[in-house]
Parts: C-alpha cells; sequence; structure tokens
C-alpha cells in the first residue's frame, strides 16, 4: 500500500513517522516545493527503522509528482499553517492555490486514489478539492473532526480523571474555534454518559477548551501543532487502507444528510477502502441542529470567499 503526503512540514512529517513506525503502509512518499526539505525528512524517518523495528519506506521528493504514481492514499498538507492570533480561515487566499494545483496534479499519476484534506480552512479546502478534480464524494475527505474529537476525549480524560482510552466522543461540525461542536451529551466513560460524572459547568469548560484546543497550542507553540494533528491524519489513513470501517467524524460532501447541501463538513462517517462509505445519522436534539445549521453557515460564508 503506498500514500503520497503532499507538504513534509510539522504536520506531512509527523504522519509519515506515524504511518511507518505503525507500519500502516508500506510506501511513504513525502513532497514538497522546498528543495532538499522532503529528502531530508524521509531520510531522518527511515534512520528510525532499525532501532525501532518497522521496514515501511519512506521516500522524499521536491515536487516531482511521477513519483507518487499508484497511490492508494494522497494526504494534502501543503500551505502555511496559522501564526498566534491567526484564524484558519485567515489561510483562505495563499491555500486554496495550493490545494487546487496539488490536488490536480496528483491526480495526473493517482487516478484512482482517496485525497485526504488537512490544509485549513479545511472544510473549504475540502469543497474546493472536490470542486476542482470532480472526483466522487467518496474519494474527497477532509480531516478535522478526528483531531478535534481526540482533543475532546483528552479534555474529557483530565476532567475525569480516567484513561483516555475507555471514553468515548465525537466532534462534529465545521474545523474552526467557533464553528466545531463537541457532542457532550453523547459522550461517554465506560459507556455512561459523562454527564453522570461530571457537572454541567465541568462539561461546559471541557467543550470550551476542545474549541480552542487548537489556538491555545497556537499560542504556546508560536505556530499551529502537529503530533496530534500527524496522528490524527494517519489514524484515518490506517481506517482507509486497512479498511477498518471506524466511525470517524470527516468533513465530507452533504446532499441533504444533517439538513445541508452543497457543503463539505464534519460528520460521522464509516471510513474503508472505498473512502467515505457511509454517513451515519446520529440524531442530535433541537439544540444541536441549531449549533449544526449555523457551523454550517459559517462554513458557507467561507466557502464564498472561493469566488472572491
Ligand atoms: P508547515 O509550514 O510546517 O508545512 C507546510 C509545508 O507545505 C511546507 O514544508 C511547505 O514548503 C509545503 N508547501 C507549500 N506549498 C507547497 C506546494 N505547492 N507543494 C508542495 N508543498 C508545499 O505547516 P504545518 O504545520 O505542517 O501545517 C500544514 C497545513 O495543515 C496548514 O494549512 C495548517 O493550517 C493545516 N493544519 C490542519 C489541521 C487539521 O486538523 N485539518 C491541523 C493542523 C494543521
Amino acid at each position: 500500500m503506498k500514500v503520497t503526503i503532499v507538504g513534509a512540514g510539522n504536520v506531512g512529517a509527523t504522519c509519515a513517522d506515524v504511518i511507518a513506525y505503525r507500519g500502516i503502509a508500506s510506501e511513504v512518499v513525502l513532497l514538497d516545493i522546498k528543495e532538499g526539505f522532503a529528502e531530508g525528512k524521509a531520510l531522518d524517518i527511515m534512520q528510525c527503522a532499525s532501532n525501532t523495528g518497522f521496514n515501511t519506506r519512506v521516500v522524499g521528493v521536491t515536487n516531482d509528482y511521477s513519483k507518487t504514481a499508484g497511490s492508494d492514499v494522497v494526504v494534502i498538507t501543503s500551505g502555511i499553517p496559522r501564526k498566534p492570533g491567526m484564524t484558519r480561515e485567515e489561510l483562505i487566499g495563499i491555500n486554496a492555490g495550493i490545494v487546487k494545483s496539488v490536488s490536480e496534479s496528483v491526480l495526473q499519476y493517482s487516478p484512482n486514489t482517496i485525497i485526504v484534506v488537512v490544509s485549513n480552512p479545511m472544510d473549504t479546502m475540502t469543497y474546493l478539492a472536490l470542486k476542482a478534480t470532480g472526483l466522487p464524494k467518496n474519494r474527497i475527505i477532509g480531516m478535522g473532526g478526528a483531531l478535534d474529537s481526540a482533543r475532546f476525549k483528552t479534555y474529557l480524560s483530565l476532567a475525569l480523571d480516567k484513561p483516555v482510552n475507555d471514553i468515548k466522543g465525537m466532534v462534529i461540525g465545521g474545523h474552526g474555534d467557533t464553528t466545531m461542536i463537541p457532542l457532550t451529551r453523547l459522550a461517554s466513560y465506560n459507556g455512561v454518559p459523562v454527564s453522570q460524572f461530571l457537572t454541567d459547568e465541568a462539561l461546559g469548560q471541557v467543550a470550551a477548551d476542545t474549541m480552542v484546543g487548537g489556538a491555545t497550542l497556537t499560542k504556546l507553540l508560536g505556530t499551529s501543532a502537529w503530533y496530534a494533528p500527524g496522528a490524527s491524519v494517519a489514524y484515518l489513513v490506517d481506517s482507509i487502507l486497512n479498511d477498518q470501517k471506524k466511525m470517524i467524524p470527516c468533513s465530507v460532501f452533504l446532499e441533504g444528510e444533517y439538513g445541508q447541501d452543497d457543503i463539505c463538513i464534519g460528520v460521522p462517517c464509516i471510513i474503508g477502502k472505498n473512502g467515505v462509505e457511509q454517513i451515519v445519522d446520529v440524531e442530535l436534539n433541537d439544540g444541536e441542529k441549531e449549533l449544526f445549521a449555523k457551523s454550517a453557515a459559517a462554513v458557507r460564508t467561507m466557502n464564498e470567499a472561493l469566488s472572491n
């Protein structure tokens, strides 16, 4: 199985590293426009293999798309990340041009690939990739919900003082500080709703911390995060390549689901070898429906910037 990651920066290289360590794919191609950069990252990762025991071949290339031929999955992380005080939305102009040209280039060599879009503002970039390539909607997947849900579960684990792997939780809606929706009502610890253990106030704090989870890290690090984003992409790629059929909230094209049309936004999906295999219809209450409609309206406004 072959994965190409376009953009060998913080998120792309971390993703390659996790894919190699966990043996998710047999070959990873890292591609970047910065001369020699992807080659350097790939060699560094490959030199971990004998001490950590993986066999994945990691190859770095500078803008040579011929080396990406036959990829089963292509991950797009190329673009600029946030700086402190910036929103994901402010990245739109530069990243739109990059995402469009990259998706067209990868398809020349891997016409059957599934594309995972990571570059921000991710929901809008996913929509753009879908429209620019004309690919069927199951083959364009935006990664945001996997990360936001991981952050949600981390904050729940800290508040509950319980192991994160016993906690279930999901974040849907847009991948933005004000648009994501941590579904606190449906979160559980060993199958029991977390509301049995946490006050409304504590749960509200968990939701608030989750929503600014990325911004908190951007402030601390001076640029946007990469360990959890890279691992979240790898988790999604694993479910595709190894046909795990995990339920993962992803930004996908909606045609009536959750009351929305002609938009890419985060909803729970079954992810397997065909990409998005099913959009799962989780019953939302009235408050959650209202939040989802507001979130979709904000994403739609962002999408309008594409035609400017
Ligand atoms: P970074 O700056 O470390 O890496 C980006 C890389 O893309 C650079 O190495 C750059 O040379 C390369 N690049 C730029 N234009 C290119 C092109 N046309 N072709 C190939 N490579 C190109 O940035 P980082 O931190 O890795 O973030 C990447 C993107 O992912 C940003 O847009 C960021 O906002 C987004 N992101 C999305 C997340 C999500 O959950 N969806 C989470 C974290 C970051």
